[in-house]
């Protein structure tokens, strides 16, 4: 009979649960945002989880509290719930309904209520688990998935392509970026261009390069397809 160390037990099991809970956040949240199509869709928390477990490994984080936080960062956003704290309660409940401890609990909920971009005018994340998760989400808002999802939300919420007589907002609070006319291009000034140089980690930035070059090709192509150049 094999023996076994009562401390690799122990490891053993915890592994067990971590993976027991990440899997039933992973059916929770892919229920519930399954029919979004405001670019909270269950694919995008999928690619936000996939890209901070691989930004994760190159970071000293306990890569538990990056994958449910990633997973479980658009449950209380403001704009699939009634109000902010309507949507932080959700995720409270949800955490309160799993077996983990008052700290883990604690991590994520701090990073899922720092973590939206709300037109930039957010603090920094205090921990670098919330700094993996941040990179990640901001990965996906930029490159050609960042253009297809900003221009699935301009029609989801009623906004043009293009008008050139709409002008890029240099700055804005929080209720002009939501609630103000913009277009589809114009988001990508006031907030994908910007968010390379907003990135936490080495990782991020480094996989962020490619992402932003493809978007400034886009809107030169853009531009010379709009003024009828061929
Ligand atoms: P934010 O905190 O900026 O709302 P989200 O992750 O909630 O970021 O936004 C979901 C997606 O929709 C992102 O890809 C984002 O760039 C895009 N988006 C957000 N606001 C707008 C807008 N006014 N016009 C076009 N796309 C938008
Ligand atoms: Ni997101």
């Amino acid at each position: 009979m094999v023996q076994y160390s009562q401390s690799v037990l122990v490891g053993d099991n915890l592994k067990n649960e971590k993976a027991i809970i990440l899997n039933k956040t992973k059916e929770y949240v892919k229920e519930t945002l399954i029919n979004d199509s405001s670019g909270h869709d269950w694919w995008h928390i999928q690619r936000v989880r996939n890209t901070a477990l691989y930004i994760g490994e190159t970071e000293d984080v306990d890569l538990f509290i990056v994958e449910m936080a990633a997973l479980l960062h658009d449950i209380a956003d403001e704009k699939l719930n009634l109000n902010e704290e309507m949507g932080r309660q959700k995720v409270m409940n949800w955490l309160k309904s799993l077996d983990l401890s008052t700290h883990s609990c604690e991590s994520i909920m701090e990073i899922i209520a720092t973590l939206s971009f709300k037109g930039g005018n957010r603090p920094p994340m205090k921990t670098l688990e919330g700094q993996v998760v941040q990179d990640a989400d901001r990965l996906d808002a930029i490159g050609a998935i960042g253009i297809a999802r900003t221009f699935a939300y301009a029609g989801f919420h009623g906004d043009l392509i293009y008008d050139p007589e709409i002008s890029v907002r240099e700055t804005m609070s929080k209720e002009e970026y939501r609630n103000e006319k913009s277009t589809a291009i114009n988001h990508i000034y006031e907030k994908l261009l910007k968010l390379k140089d907003a990135l936490n980690t080495n990782t991020a930035r480094k996989l962020a390069e490619e992402r932003h070059q493809f978007m400034v090709t886009f809107l030169d192509q853009f531009y010379r397809e709009w003024n009828g150049q061929q």
